[in-house]
């Protein structure tokens, strides 16, 4: 048998690191490995399996689309991409869209978008103000952008004109707002950070601010977007229209897609401004415009907003049970628990041994984040799994006493 991960290690660079998986198949929320031992995948991309793996809309797109016309340039006019742009703009609150291929290069496209409208309509304004503990992509604007400082240190000098407040905190925002600011960049939930989730009326407090200081509000929703907190986007969930959003991840159910979305006063783009090879081609908008329809016809996010009142109800139980659980927090269908120790990587480890896939978001929390198509049965079928892990640890770590940090 092919040693795959012997081949990993000697021709790949290593950015990043694996979990113990090879992965050959999937299947709606199942993954097989190269054993045939079946996986649930409450990790779904992170976030960007929107309808599961291979699901037959999905796949009978791709087919079909590829026998018409994968790719053409965009200096043409394509149909899939001026499809999955008019559902994009009838079922949202903005008025144009620029499709891209990635999370990060979809804030990229927003970040100059603002900046040209802070030159044209604010002075040059250009200072984004960002939160601690954002996630926004790994350019190096993005990582600027985010908040984790090791993702930036070997990468220095880095670009300018980022201001830092702490997330959840409309007060910070208020004080580092100058006649320079451009924009308010945020995730609504951040997702990396550790699923961290805004007051109610934060964002409504937010939206108010710019309005009173004639600065963008721009959501980067790669994350929760596209029916994940259970509404077709996150902006909804908080009851405030930005000016800007950005989506990637479950746009595309798995392909690389991406896009920005904007108000008519803020899409001040005009030809030359911004262009990308692969940005909207046809196989990929074709995929984005059947998820998305899918998603619309079958009123997915209300589907959404129900499963995560279980995956509320089990994780509420987790909390009350288990003493080295020490918070749980999430919307719709992305969650995490936290522990009181940095358990996470051995929780995530231990859930893979039974066959349950799950991401130490944090050292000290899991995430869960399903395909939105995952089932009831499956939900109730994972989070025993995760219960049954967590049990065994504490009982590991000694009876009723917060489970200890392996290190
Ligand atoms: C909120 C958010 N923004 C941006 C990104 C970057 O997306 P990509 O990896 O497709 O560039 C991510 C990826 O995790 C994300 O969660």
């Amino acid at each position: 048998m092919t040693d795959w991960r012997a081949k990993e290690a000697k021709y790949f660079m290593h950015a990043g690191r694996r979990m113990d998986l090879l992965a050959v198949r999937g299947e709606g929320t199942v993954i097989w490995d190269e054993h045939g031992k079946s996986y649930l995948d409450f990790f779904g991309g992170p976030a960007t399996i929107s309808l599961g793996h291979s699901h037959p809309v999905i796949v009978e797109a791709l087919a079909d689309q590829a026998k018409q016309l994968i790719h053409v340039s965009n200096q043409f006019y394509s149909i899939p991409q001026l499809q999955l742009a008019e559902l994009l703009i009838e079922h949202s609150c903005f008025d144009r869209v620029y499709f891209m291929n990635s999370g990060a290069e979809a804030n990229e496209g927003a970040l100059k978008l603002a900046r040209k409208w802070g030159k044209e309509k604010k002075h040059g304004a250009f200072e984004v103000i960002v939160a601690e503990n954002a996630f926004h992509g790994r350019t190096l604007q993005m990582i600027t952008a985010g908040g984790t400082e090791r993702y930036k240190a070997p990468f220095t000098p880095l670009p300018e004109g980022f201001v830092r407040v702490p997330f959840n905190d409309v007060d910070a925002v208020k004080r580092a707002t100058t006649g320079r600011t451009v924009a308010v960049f945020m995730e609504p939930i951040q997702g990396e950070g550790g699923i961290n989730v805004p007051d109610d009326d934060y964002f409504k407090r937010l939206r108010a601010w710019c309005d009173e200081q004639h600065v963008l509000l721009i959501l980067d929703e790669v994350q929760t977007g596209c029916g994940r907190l259970g509404t077709l986007f996150g902006y909804e969930f908080f009851g405030v229209e930005p000016d800007i959003i950005t989506l990637g991840k479950g746009l595309g159910g798995g392909v690389p897609l991406s896009a920005f979305l904007a108000k008519e006063h803020c899409a001040v783009f005009t030809p030359g401004d911004h262009g990308s090879t692969y940005g909207g081609e046809p196989l990929t908008t074709r995929v984005g415009y059947e998820v998305m329809k899918y998603m619309v016809d079958n009123d997915l996010p209300a589907e959404v907003a129900r499963k995560g009142k279980i995956v509320e109800r089990r994780l509420n139980s987790l909390h009350d049970r288990f003493p080295n659980v020490q918070s749980v927090r999430g919307k719709g269908l992305m969650w995490a628990v936290q522990f009181s120790a940095d358990i996470g990587e051995r929780i995530t480890n231990d859930a893979l041994a039974h066959g349950l896939i799950l991401n130490n978001v944090r050292p000290n929390a899991v995430r869960i984040v399903p395909p939105l198509t995952v089932s009831d049965e499956e939900l109730e079928q994972g989070l025993a799994i995760l219960e049954h892990v967590i049990e065994e640890d504490a009982k590991a770590q000694g009876t009723g006493a917060p489970a200890l940090s392996p290190d």
